[in-house]
């Protein structure tokens, strides 16, 4: 099984980081010195995937512009023999593919998966939600890329949440335990009240999906109310006999999408960044109340926000 193609949705107005995202993609936002986006798509190239279909909408020319060639500013850094500083981005512009997809209406995960349907053959596919930022040693997406191999089939990543924040995520049911953090999932709920969810292993950002996903999204979007859920997708792509699994990935997992959790990602790679950390470090050190910063090195652990 190949996995060369990723969908990434980001298309969405970033109404819970306003104003900041009035004119800039929250896709831009920085994470030390790049933008969130960089690291979702080097963590594509790291698994291999080079073919990046990025769902966009109005006010979203950034990311197109970021990975575009940009010769002056070449020029004027080989002049002054500083090329070193765009050796992230050109690696990308050398070995990627971009194919830039309008969702011209907020009609949900599961509408902007499937405005990508042309550009997907009879192939697994991955997707990347790009608010989810995932360190780790080894890739999410290679973590998940295994799993699908292995098991052939649908693989989710998951971790497990406290049961007061069920309701911001899609719940995984598990139809069977394989490992202590492979699952075969029975369906999915799509942010349920607590007493109704049927786990607390919540998808996070990254899917490696079969194309099966596409008729069952087209089969669906005739009683889907209001938003295309890409979770009631994926449940009835099951009935489809398609398996799908749910694995604990291992790593630090991010969600970039509200100023706290940005926060947290900043500060927490920072203090992971040989050239960040003794700097971040020092200040922490210097500040009235270091106890009211959160970083603590044994928090740094598997399966853990
Ligand atoms: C989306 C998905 C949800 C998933 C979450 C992970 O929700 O619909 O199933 O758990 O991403 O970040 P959103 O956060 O976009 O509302």
């Amino acid at each position: 099984m190949d996995v060369t193609k990723a969908i990434i949705p980001a298309a969405g107005l970033g109404t819970r980081f306003l104003p900041y995202t009035k004119a800039i993609p929250k896709e831009m936002l920085p994470l030390l010195n790049k933008p969130a986006i960089q690291y979702i798509i080097e963590e594509g190239l790291s698994a291999e995937i080079n073919n990046f279909l990025v769902i966009t909408g109005k006010n979203k020319d950034a990311i197109a512009n970021h990975f575009d060639a940009h010769p002056e500013l070449e020029t004027f850094l080989k002049e002054r023999n500083k090329s070193e500083l765009m050796a992230s981005t050109e690696k990308i512009l050398r070995s990627t593919y971009f194919t830039y997809i309008r969702q011209s209406e907020p009609l949900g995960l599961g509408h902007a998966i499937w405005l990508a349907r042309h550009a997907i053959g009879k192939e697994y596919f991955s997707i990347f939600l790009p608010d989810d930022i995932i360190i780790s040693k080894v890739p999410a997406i290679t973590q998940l890329i295994k799993i699908a191999r292995q098991e052939k089939g649908s693989v989710i990543a998951v971790q497990e949440v406290s049961p007061d924040s069920v309701s911001s995520y899609g719940i995984v049911g598990i139809k069977k335990q394989i490992t202590p953090n492979l699952f075969q999932v029975s369906h999915l709920v799509e942010k349920p009240h607590p007493k109704d969810a049927p786990s607390n292993l919540a998808i996070i950002g990254r899917y490696v999906l079969s194309s099966k996903i596409f008729t069952s999204l087209q089969d669906i979007s005739g009683y889907a109310m209001g938003e295309l859920q890409l979770t009631d997708a994926i449940s009835h792509m099951m009935k489809n006999n398609e398996k799908v699994f749910a694995f604990k990935v291992q790593g630090v997992r991010y969600d970039i999408g509200t100023p706290i959790g940005w926060m947290k990602a900043v500060i927490g790679m920072a203090l992971q960044d040989p050239y960040y950390a003794p700097h971040i470090k020092k200040f922490i050190a210097s500040i009235d109340t270091p106890e009211s910063f959160l970083y603590n090195s044994s928090k740094n652990i598997e399966h853990q926000l």
